[in-house]
């Protein structure tokens, strides 16, 4: 048994202790937002947040997680999107949509630790990948929220 913070909320999970965090959410928890993509760290599709820092979740097992906080894309929005989803939204990112909540949540993480990235900076950030090829959009949309214009088309 696992004593687990998701999103504020206290959670108490029966599951073995190397059992990825992404798993627990999805088939543990019933929150399917955080996606499954690669299983080994290398697509971003699975990041959340721990402890406020971007972490993929197909790699994270249970037992690491007491005493940390766990954010995931379905706490990110208060009463409005947040910033970065609306961004998301005026800059027409998704395509199918599939990577992004990964990249979401690891933009988030990334404006809020150095909201001043340069293009370099967010090379070496954003990892994520998208099979739809979305990367000038996610750009474009990282921009405009440096430039504080994030919601404007
Ligand atoms: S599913 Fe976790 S990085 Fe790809
Ligand atoms: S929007 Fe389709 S994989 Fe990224």
């Amino acid at each position: 048994m696992f004593k687990l913070n998701i999103n504020g909320d206290d959670k108490v999970v029966d599951v073995e202790p190397d059992t990825p965090l992404l798993w627990v959410l999805r088939d543990t928890l019933g929150m399917t937002g955080t996606k499954f993509g690669c299983g080994i760290a290398a697509c971003g599709a699975c990041t959340v947040h721990i402890d406020g820092q971007a972490t993929r979740s197909c790699v994270m097992p249970v037992a690491a997680l007491e005493g940390k906080r766990v954010t995931t894309i379905e706490a990110l929005a208060g009463k409005e999107l947040h910033p970065v989803q609306q961004a998301w939204i005026a800059h027409q990112v998704p395509q199918c949509g599939y990577c992004q909540s990964g990249m979401i949540m690891a933009v988030e993480a990334m404006l809020r630790q150095n909201p001043l990235p340069s293009d370099t900076d967010i090379d070496a950030t954003m990892t994520n990948i998208c099979r739809c090829g979305t990367y000038p959009r996610v750009r474009q949309a990282i921009h405009a929220l440096i430039a504080g214009e994030g919601t404007k088309s």
